[in-house]
């Protein structure tokens, strides 16, 4: 007999430009895996708006990131890929789990600090953000959850929300999800700073980020201005002065699938960072290319996005409302009679 396939979800936000760090660390990753699982994509509008947006832009960079999946590689005929806010399921569930989470767990959270600590005025949405996380991610009975190491808290989370609601009501009602962290491609470092994540908070600073849709020009120019090291030894190392080096062999080594073996036999006749720094841009603009033109092609029809989307919602709707129907159910709600 097969083996049940397990079960995949994964969120990504619409807003700030998604760059090579999303792609080697999570789309790459999600596209390769699709045959093996059962797959649930989202586009996690609603955790956008725990910041302020403009309506028009994130209404923009909700369809372009839908686009930019499928150019990556996420087959509708393989996964389900949705916009968030297209199923109910989402934030109706997540007021249910707001009411079994202790304030305490989510002031906890790193991220929350960090960004809390940032702002003037904080919304109780991003206090809640792990929450509507969670939702997602247990409302599809997930098995697994590949997101960039950054994430791992909040999925933790997760599984003490589903394990507190099982224990609650003394039934085996979620499952509980694992992280699951790629190994190649996990931290993608700033080109600009190999000390902090290549972020989108910051793609739009020159020579932070690759940004999937840069022009080679650009994506050349990137690399060419990386900051490095004043040796010349191209190698794998732990070593903070070489972090930059060793961010640009990561991101050849992510990009083409080779062993470090393989990487440093290709680097074994290369003259100094200069040329390290070409042969980076080279496969990247060779791994882009067709993304960008695939993307251009989708951007340019409308209609069959929004038809792709409105399947994939269905497909989502389908699993994710009744079981939001069910945690009411069990929670003592009345359930309106169908007519
Ligand atoms: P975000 O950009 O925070 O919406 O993240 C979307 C996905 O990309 C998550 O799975 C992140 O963990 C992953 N990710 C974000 N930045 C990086 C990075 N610099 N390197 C590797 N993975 C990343
Ligand atoms: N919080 C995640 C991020 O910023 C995005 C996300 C939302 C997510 N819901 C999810 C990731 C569920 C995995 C599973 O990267």
């Amino acid at each position: 007999m097969e083996p049940t396939k397990k079960r995949v979800f994964s969120g990504i936000q619409p807003t700030g430009n998604i760059h090579l760090g999303n792609y080697l660390g999570a789309v790459k990753n999600w596209a390769a895996k699709q045959d093996e699982k059962i797959n649930y994509f989202c586009i996690v509008d609603l955790h956008s708006l725990t910041v302020p947006q403009d309506p028009a832009d994130l209404r923009f960079q909700t369809r372009s990131l839908a686009a930019m999946l499928l150019a990556c590689g996420i087959d509708p005929a393989k996964s389900t890929l949705f916009i968030q806010s297209h199923v109910r399921a989402h934030a109706e569930g997540c007021w249910l789990l707001n009411c079994i989470t202790p304030l305490g767990w989510l002031q906890r959270m790193t991220q929350f600090k960090d960004k809390s600590a940032k702002q003037e005025s904080v919304l109780t949405g991003l206090l809640d953000y792990p929450v509507l996380m969670a939702g997602d991610i247990i409302f599809y009975d997930a098995n697994e959850v590949p997101v960039g190491e950054d994430q791992k808290q909040h999925v933790e989370l997760a599984r003490d929300i589903a394990q507190r609601f099982n224990s609650l009501y003394e039934q085996e009602f979620f499952v509980i999800p694992e992280p699951v962290i790629p190994e190649a491609g996990a931290r993608v470092m700033g080109l600009d700073d190999p000390t902090v994540k290549m972020s989108k908070s910051l793609a739009h600073v020159r020579g932070h980020a690759i940004r999937l849709l840069d022009d080679p020009k650009e994506i050349e120019r990137s690399f060419k201005r990386a900051v490095t090291d004043s040796g010349n030894e191209i190698v794998f190392s732990d070593d903070p002065e070489k972090a930059g080096v060793n961010n640009l062999l990561g991101i050849y080594k992510a990009i083409t699938g080779k062993s470090e073996a393989e990487v440093l036999a290709d680097f074994a006749d290369a003259r100094g960072y200069g040329d390290l720094k070409k042969r980076v841009a080279a496969v990247t603009i060779e791994a882009l290319l067709p993304i960008q033109a695939r993307y251009q092609q989708l951007m340019a029809d409308p209609a069959e996005l929004d038809r792709l989307l409105a399947i994939g919602a269905e497909q989502a709707a389908a699993v994710a409302n009744p079981k939001v129907d069910q945690m009411k159910e069990i929670m003592g709600l009345v359930l309106p009679q169908q007519k």
